[in-house]
């Protein structure tokens, strides 16, 4: 354990949020497809507090479509399951977003992030959803495991072109 992860593991027992924590907010949603906008727009209320630009939010958002979406096609696809969005704010400009499902998991996580990989046989997706994630973000991990979920962290870092920052 590095010596910052030691700190914030402190911090957490404590009961006092790390320093560089800056606001965070925590949501479940169930698998209705129309919680894939409520998601996005949730979302976007959240990160504008850091008076992200245009281009910056409709990122944001973007690359959240494509993370809540797939949880409700390919991780609850015969099902229905909750989805866990945590996102955080840790400096002036760093947004931290992560979306969880408990759905089916990815067997294989590096074939699945191929461009046009796709598991859809109906001919509705293009195979381009973590794609657009990686592209529209700093920083994309996975972690799945089959049977058990996938969780999936976006990191993006805001630029200069915002008019204020948030105390
Ligand atoms: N949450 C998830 N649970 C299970 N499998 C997933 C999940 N997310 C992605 N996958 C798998 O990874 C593949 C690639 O995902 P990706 O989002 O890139 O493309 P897609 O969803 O198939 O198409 P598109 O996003 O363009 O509509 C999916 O077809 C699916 O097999
Ligand atoms: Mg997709």
């Amino acid at each position: 354990m590095t010596t910052n992860l030691k700190i914030e593991t402190e911090r957490r027992r404590s009961g006092r949020p790390p320093e560089n924590l800056k606001n965070e907010l925590r949501l479940e949603l169930p698998s209705n497809s129309i919680n894939e906008g409520i998601a996005r727009s949730i979302v976007s209320v959240f990160v504008s507090q850091l008076d992200p630009t245009f281009e910056e939010l409709a990122d944001i958002k973007c690359a959240v479509s494509e993370a809540v979406t797939n949880c409700i096609v390919h991780g609850y696809r015969d099902t229905h399951g909750m989805i866990y969005i945590t996102i955080k704010i840790l400096d002036e400009r760093t947004v931290r977003i992560e979306i969880r499902d408990r759905g089916c998991g990815i067997e294989d996580i590096k074939t699945a992030m191929q461009p046009l990989y796709t598991t859809d046989s109906e001919g509705e997706r293009s195979g381009m959803g973590f794609t657009v994630m990686e592209s529209f973000t700093d920083r994309l991990s996975v972690v799945s495991s089959p049977g058990r979920g996938t969780k999936i962290t976006m990191i993006k870092v805001l630029g200069d072109g915002r008019r204020q920052s948030i105390k």
